[in-house]
């Protein structure tokens, strides 16, 4: 059995940070979980964390705002490309109502992959996203008060990485993270860890001519995707295994407050993340009250009105 029982977060380059809260909490109806800093460099960037009101790993997807700095990632092929939503079947017609009366840019049509339709709709920064139809998902719905539990989001489905070669990296999902290639459409690969289903699934689209993206932090790409481990002594279990196999490109045990990440590129170039379980959202707030205040970890906390003060305001 895989180690990897499916997603912990996702982590963005967006551009503003009050364009972003309204993008998942207003629109998509996510729980803003933990409003802190990131937690590399000197100069103070929002690290905003949305998902369902547990906070639950899996359901996450977390924003650097760049705007503030200017800097502007290139996306292309070695990088998460899309983050797909899971969404109970028939809630389509909701969702593009929805859209357009928040003005988010969405297609017209509505493709079909391993037999579930879904819609592509678009970040104000351009990342893109798809809701999934699915009636497997039983995680708790992230209703509204004007978005009903039968249309709701239930979290993170899966991931479309956008890669030019993919022999490799069929080779590193199965040997190196233990999912199961479940099945193949035209350029798209499908793959599944533990038990499957929305949340452990992963989807290569093989986009040969693609020029290759960045992998700063910026606005505008997806920088990385965590996948959730048990404990650090996993994430050291995975780097031997990818060291064995001759991937050197892997990070220390990063302590990340919440929770310990390890980061490697996989062949195709895509930032992958090991992240622990072990710790949580709960060492500085009280579930029921997630993200209700700025946080900051112990070794920053002496600086808290001054990073604020360096911050644009927001609110939820
Ligand atoms: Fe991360």
């Amino acid at each position: 059995m895989s180690m990897i029982k499916g997603f912990h977060h996702l982590t963005a380059g967006v551009s503003g940070a009050q364009e972003d809260v309204d993008f998942y909490v207003k629109l998509l109806g996510q729980s803003l979980v933990k409003k802190t800093v990131l937690l590399d460099g000197e100069d103070p960037i929002y690290h905003l964390y949305y998902g369902n009101a547990n906070g639950d790993p899996g359901t996450l997807v977390t924003s650097f705002p760049f705007r503030q700095k200017g800097v502007k990632a290139r996306p292309g092929s070695g990088q998460v490309r899309v983050i797909n939503y899971s969404v109970p079947k028939g809630s389509l017609n909701f969702w593009r109502s929805r859209f357009d009366n928040f003005k988010v840019s969405y297609d017209v049509e509505i493709p079909e992959r391993f037999n579930e339709r879904r819609q592509r709709f678009y970040h104000p920064c351009g990342i893109e996203f798809d809701l999934v139809e699915t009636d497997l998902d039983t995680r708790p719905a992230c209703v509204a008060k004007d978005i009903p539990e039968a249309f709701a989001v239930r979290g993170v489905h899966s991931i479309t990485l956008s890669l030019r070669e993919v022999a490799e990296s069929i080779r590193f999902m199965g040997e190196a993270l233990g999912f199961r290639q479940v099945g193949q459409s035209g350029p798209y690969y499908r793959f599944e860890t533990h038990t499957g289903g929305p949340g452990m699934v992963v989807e290569f689209f093989h986009e040969p001519d693609r020029h290759q993206g960045s992998s700063i932090y910026g606005e505008g790409t997806i920088h990385h995707v965590a996948f959730a481990v048990d404990s650090v002594d996993q994430q050291m279990i995975l780097k031997d295994r990818f060291m064995g196999m001759g991937y050197i490109d892997t990070s220390e045990s990063v302590n990340r407050n919440y929770f310990r990440s390890m980061y490697f590129k996989m062949p195709g170039g895509v930032i992958f993340e090991a992240a622990t379980t072990d710790i949580g959202f709960a060492i500085d707030e009280e579930p029921g009250h997630f993200g209700e205040e700025f946080q900051l970890p112990p070794w920053l906390v002496d600086r808290k009105d001054e990073l604020l003060g360096r911050l644009e305001p927001i609110a939820v």
